[in-house]
């Protein structure tokens, strides 16, 4: 079965039909979505059946034409840093948010805890750079899917086999993590280990992409030193952490992550951390 199937209202790695992934390729717009709050009530009738297909959402997010009129209340930037401003909760299925980058500003490298990720560039312009998994540590999907994989006859193991060797992710097993997202490696461990990028995409006005942890680990960066950049994210299911990984080790961290307005009102104190704070 191909990713379109796979029901993002699970986790990525509970989908029992994500063990094959298709190369994303252009989506052609079948209906256009007049406005934001439109597209998000047509995520929550979405949302509100059983099974919702990545394609689905692909779809909704591209059929909606960015419009600053439409999203600019939500629209708040900072100084240093990238901002996630949240725009709906999604009924706890998914959340939308739009974040605001300032130039230069940029995500650490990050995983998606285990959910789907959508992203639709409104304004600017911005670089999505994707990374393999580092060797110490295994994302949730490849855990399940190891199992899944001991758990079959032969022939069947060799399929998935040749799947993981094509998301060219690999495991030591004597390094495993902990609860807190950091694997039981020393520091040390770390330091042969840097990122290997496998990809940049440069996302342009009404641009639509798509990751979950599966495909690998990735870090946005707007690339202009003059003008902001404005994206709007979608989560299924929503999370509340997530792992940043050092760029030149690879040694993952938990981190929170939190909002910087929510429904268009700025949150009087910034509790904790947002993913950029993993970072210097
Ligand atoms: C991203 O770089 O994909 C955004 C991360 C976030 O949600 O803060």
């Amino acid at each position: 079965m191909e990713i379109e199937s796979a029901n993002c209202k699970c986790r990525v790695s509970e989908c029992t039909d994500i063990e094959r992934l298709s190369v994303e390729r252009p989506l052609k717009i079948e209906r256009e979505i007049d406005g934001l709050e439109n597209l998000v009530a047509e995520l929550h009738s979405v949302f509100s059946k059983d099974h919702v297909n990545i394609q689905e959402v692909q779809k909704l997010m591209s059929g909606y034409k960015s419009d600053p009129k439409h999203w600019r209340k939500y629209a708040k930037f900072d100084r240093f840093r990238y901002t996630r401003n949240l725009v709906d909760a999604g009924n706890g299925a998914f959340n939308i948010m739009i974040l605001c980058w300032g130039p230069g500003h940029a995500s650490p490298i990050h995983d998606h805890a285990d959910s789907h990720c959508f992203m639709k560039l409104l304004s600017g312009s911005l670089e999505e750079v994707r990374y393999e998994w580092p060797e110490n540590v295994q994302p949730e999907v490849m855990k399940r899917m190891n199992k899944r994989q001991s758990r079959r006859c032969c022939s069947e193991t060799n399929d998935i086999s040749s799947n993981l060797n094509e998301l060219n992710i690999t495991f030591d097993e004597n390094c495993q993590e902990n609860q807190d997202g950091d694997s039981d490696c020393e520091d040390g461990d770390y330091n042969v280990q840097s990122m290997q990028e496998i990809g940049r995409t440069r996302l342009e006005i009404d641009d639509v992409c798509y990751i979950n942890d599966a495909l690998g680990l990735h870090r946005m960066e707007n690339p202009s030193h003059v003008d902001g950049a404005v994206s709007l994210h979608l989560y299924c299911p929503p999370f509340d952490s997530c792992r940043v990984f050092d760029s030149r080790t690879g040694k993952p961290t938990s981190v929170p992550v939190t909002f910087w307005s929510m429904y268009g009102k700025k949150i009087k104190r910034v509790i904790a951390a947002n993913p950029a704070d993993g970072q210097e």
